[in-house]
């Protein structure tokens, strides 16, 4: 999704904010601009495609102090120099992270009043109205309060006005914005990894807050214009989490991020096989609702197999898109949890709301300190995976699976099972090491995967599916292999690649049957398990280690997300910023 940064200070602007912005290239996007000050007007400059080729255009040893950048992900508009950001209309320049959803009634509005509007953009509208009523109210902070009181939506806002220009303006309302105070100025940015070479302290906005910074202070208003004192935080992690550290590619990066993730994840919350006070008691509930997007809903769906078999639970996960607008059946006694790696995926969010309207317990499984879903559940566990930068997701799978398992036992009532995860991370380290390359070549010439598994193992194959989709755009399905033969077995035909998930005991026999069924069609097999068989079936075999299915999950995804990797390198593809993706999805 769309980035935000900006910064006013002692030291040159440009250098600083194209820096910010290429630490949220993760969030997706295909435009990025800047606005600055120079010789005493606004300049503006903006581009298609990658940051690299707006800086081209730019000269960075210009000494501007105050300027604000933006990576746009099109929702509204296509594509073009126009639509991306900063807008600027009458004396004011605008980035945006969000969406106005009733901009066209705002843009009749203003039209009527002979504004002239020159993008396809929601946004165009917000430095249009900012503009209107600066000229009813010559006060900026009333021209801000009067103009968000107007929109509809969802919106983080970097501000300048042609009329000041010593401050810099910034509000939030549905979409992240931080401050951040450096030795020489002020930040403001859509998340963390942007301001941490220049900054570790941060300050979180909460909803309709205003903040005014100029070169050495900033104040913050509430949407009343009462000032507001906040606390400054500092963030833990270390610099080199937004950082490289010597491998080709973030994704990669945080693969072999997981052995750690899994043990600050299992010790946050576990101590001599007992759980700590970070992990509250849910004995009350009585159904669980499970809803999220993408990967985290995957992790829902291991949720449901772990903790119906387990806790003896029932447990319904949903797609948090669906689950917002669907009828949903629930009492006092259900738990709506919310799995998000971000804890600002808008749909996620909605979904959490919509729960908590209806009076019903929310849990949020979060990433991200002090999100919106983490800041808005009735409980929040967090997930120890540190920043996450490739878009693709991964080591926060790892760690939500891994708290997943963690609340299946606490759910059940009995400790025992704690004693599973102990060595866990030898064999998480093992499959790290391990080659997968002769997999990687056999799939990178695929144009058509299948994936195909039961239960828990078919949740593994969404995950596996989704990941070589999005990385390397191989065209590939999971389907549950029980349901192959009503339909998609037609599209099995010589050398068709299928991926066979099989790790529990119970129904192996079931999967391979499946299994031999595509073979008989002469499907080409990779099958991975931990049960090694003797069998003709499979062309090629991933043998897993054997652990109790509590925590093979964690064990099973790596595999299936190294192969991603190593296909995409292959295939040449943009590993870490895959064509059309967004890492943190704020719109509808
Ligand atoms: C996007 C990302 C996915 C992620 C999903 C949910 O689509 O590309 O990797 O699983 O959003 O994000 P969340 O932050 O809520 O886990």
């Amino acid at each position: 999704m769309c980035g935000i940064v900006g910064y006013i200070g002692k030291e040159k602007a440009l250098p600083k904010v194209l820096s910010g912005l290429k630490f949220l290239e993760y969030r997706g996007y295909d435009s990025a601009g800047v606005a600055y000050i120079y010789d005493n007007e606004i300049k503006i400059t903006k581009e298609v495609g990658r940051i690299n080729s707006l800086e081209k255009l730019l000269d960075l040893s210009i000494p501007s102090n105050i300027a604000i950048g933006h990576t746009r992900w099109a929702t509204h508009g296509e594509v073009n120099i126009i639509n991306s950001h900063p807008h600027k209309v009458g004396k004011f320049t605008v980035v945006h992270n969000g969406i106005i959803e009733n901009y066209l009634k705002i843009k009749e509005k203003l039209q009527k009043e002979g504004i002239i509007f020159k993008s396809s953009t929601d946004t165009e509208v917000i430095p249009a109205l900012l503009d209107y009523y600066y000229q009813k109210e010559n006060n900026i902070l009333k021209a801000i309060v009067k103009t968000i009181n107007e929109l509809e939506g969802s919106f983080a806002l970097g501000i300048i006005c042609d009329d000041d220009k010593n401050n810099l303006y910034a509000i939030r309302r549905g979409s992240p914005l931080i401050i951040a105070p450096s030795n020489d100025g002020i930040f403001i940015a859509s998340d963390i990894p942007a301001i941490l070479n220049y900054t570790n302290k941060y300050i979180l906005l909460n909803e309709n807050e205003i903040v005014k910074l100029s070169k050495n202070e900033y104040q913050i208003y509430d949407n009343k214009l009462n000032k507001i004192i906040k606390e400054i935080k500092i963030y833990e992690g270390s610099q080199d989490d937004a950082m490289l550290n010597g491998y080709d590619h973030y994704m990669l990066k945080e693969i072999h991020e997981e052995e750690k993730v899994f043990l600050d994840t299992f010790n946050y919350y576990v101590e001599n096989n007992k759980f700590k006070d970070t992990m509250p008691n849910f004995k009350k509930y009585q159904n669980i609702h499970i809803v999220a997007c993408g990967s985290a809903y995957y992790v829902g769906c291991i949720a449901k197999s772990l903790i119906e078999n387990y806790a003896n639970i029932p447990v319904y996960a949903s797609v948090a898109s669906e689950y917002r607008y669907q009828k949903n059946f629930y009492d006092q006694n259900t738990l709506v949890i919310i799995i998000s790696q971000s804890g600002e995926t808008a749909d996620s969010l909605e979904a959490l709301r919509k729960a908590k309207n209806d009076g019903i317990d929310t849990l949020a499984i979060v990433n991200v300190a002090m999100s919106s879903i983490a800041r808005e559940a009735k409980y929040t566990l967090y997930v120890k995976a540190g920043p996450e930068i490739a878009v693709a997701t991964t080591k926060a799978f790892l760690a939500q699976t891994t708290l997943i398992a963690l609340l299946t036992i606490k759910l059940q009532g009995q400790n025992d099972l704690l004693k599973e995860f102990i060595g866990l991370e030898k064999h998480i380290r093992e499959l790290l090491n391990r080659n997968y390359q002769e997999y990687a070549k056999i799939i990178s010439k695929s144009n058509n995967t299948f994936f195909i598994g039961r239960l828990v193992d078919y949740a593994l194959c969404l995950e596996g599916s989704l990941k070589l989709k999005e990385t390397s755009y191989i065209n590939s399905v999971a389907i549950q292999a029980g349901e192959l033969k009503h339909g998609t077995i037609s599209l099995i035909t010589d050398n068709t690649l299928v991926i066979g998930i099989c790790t529990k005991k119970d129904i192996s026999s079931k999967t391979i049957s499946n299994l031999k069924e595509v073979k008989a069609r002469k499907a080409n097999i990779i099958y991975i398990t931990n049960e090694f068989i003797e069998d003709n079936f499979y062309d090629q075999i991933i043998l897993l280690p054997k652990v109790n299915d509590i925590v093979m999950p964690i064990l099973t995804v790596i595999p299936l997300q190294l192969i991603a990797y190593e296909v995409a390198k292959i295939r040449g593809c943009d590993i870490d910023k895959p064509r059309n993706l967004a890492k943190s999805v704020t719109v509808e």
